[in-house]
């Protein structure tokens, strides 16, 4: 006998399964990915994209639908699709609806496998791929019916391959290789975006991330859709290897101004904690570093035998240099900046 009780995430209450964590739960719902949620909401709402249609294939419990019906402006949503083949996690939908006492016109709900579901569909404006692992199996069904102007939010929750443990299964499904460093989340998230990239310009799309993180144990990126030849081209020449990984994505990881409004919005949710809106500040002062990469501190000062100074003065003395500086959310102690090593070592040592 399966015990249940209802939570609060955001604006929704869901009704979810007692028990570990796990893909075995009757219905998926996992309070680690509010954040991912959280994020999807405000980036959505951060968008110029009105009456957009949403589909959201992989919906479990339904909690991310319905965030977007109860926390996104009301000129956003045209039609939310939620689809899931598990026929627990379609009753655990609709109960949760009656929960949130949402009866809307607005809503669909299906239980099809996913590829069928966006194969039979019209196409949307928003995909929201949250997968078990990789979203590699629906990437290609995704692309096909994402509209001109839409948006492709992707979650992979293999991350071992991605981020170098398992080389070999990197190479198998993303087609480029990764290599476990410093820098091995950022590569991961940037093999990533390229191997989506790919399937897409079969059909010439462009997708160009607008925004992406990796926390936790997940890779998330969001991608604007533009159709063309050119554009595919264009996309097609940002690719390369950053310290032996790769072939990978070298162009944006951000749209600057998105990130901003992103952690401005998340200022005044009254659900969001402190630490969720420093990674977002974080995120956002990187945003405005164009660089691929970023400086692990301690690896610098180790292998250069140089004494490591306090992070705000060395923040000035770059900032001082006339170099772009911030954080990274990527990992600890590190910076992103444009400054060269060389002169980043002359900094430290001085
Ligand atoms: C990680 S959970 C989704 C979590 C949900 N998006 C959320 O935010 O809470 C993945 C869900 O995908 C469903 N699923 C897996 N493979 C599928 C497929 N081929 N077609 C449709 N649903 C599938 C599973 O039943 C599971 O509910």
């Amino acid at each position: 006998m399966q015990n249940f009780h209802i939570i609060n995430e955001g604006r929704a209450k869901v009704k979810v399964a007692l028990g570990k964590i796990s893909k075995q739960l009757p219905v998926f719902y996992n309070p680690v990915m509010a954040l991912n949620r959280t994020i999807s909401v405000l980036l959505l709402n951060t968008l110029s994209n009105i009456k957009m249609q949403l589909a959201d294939p992989l919906a479990a419990s339904g909690v991310r639908s319905i965030r977007f019906l109860k926390e996104l402006s009301k000129n956003k949503i045209t039609s939310i699709h939620i689809n899931d083949y598990s026929k627990g996690a379609v009753s655990s939908i609709k109960e949760n609806f009656k929960l949130n006492k949402i009866k809307s016109a607005k809503v669909q709900v299906y239980s099809k496998d996913a590829n069928i579901f966006l194969l039979e569909s019209f196409g949307f404006d928003y995909i929201d791929l949250d997968p078990f692992g990789t979203p590699n199996l629906f990437l290609d069904s995704s692309i096909k019916r994402l509209a001109r102007n839409g948006i492709l939010a992707v979650t992979a929750t293999d991350t071992a391959s991605l981020s170098g443990t398992f080389p070999s299964a990197c190479l198998r499904k993303y087609w480029a290789l990764p290599q476990r460093n410093e820098t091995m989340h950022e590569n991961g998230l940037r093999i990533l975006i390229r191997k989506i990239q790919l399937i897409a310009s079969q059909y010439e799309k462009a997708l160009t991330p607008v925004y992406s993180y990796s926390t936790e144990h997940y890779m998330r990126v969001f991608l604007r859709c533009e159709k063309g030849k050119k554009k595919v081209d264009k996309l097609l020449k940002q690719y390369g290897m950053f310290n032996d990984a790769g072939p990978l994505w070298l162009g944006q990881l951000w749209d600057k101004a998105i990130a901003q409004k992103i952690a401005d919005s998340a200022k005044k949710l009254p659900y969001i904690n402190e630490q969720d809106k420093k990674f977002l500040n974080i995120i956002a002062q990187e945003s405005k570093i164009p660089v691929v990469g970023f400086y692990n501190l301690p690896k610098i000062c180790k292998k250069n035998r140089l004494t490591i100074i306090k992070q705000d003065e060395m923040i000035n003395r770059i900032k001082h240099a006339g170099y772009g500086i911030s954080l990274t959310h990527f990992a600890p102690n590190s910076i992103r900046s444009d400054i060269p090593l060389n002169e980043l070592i002359t900094i430290i040592q001085n």
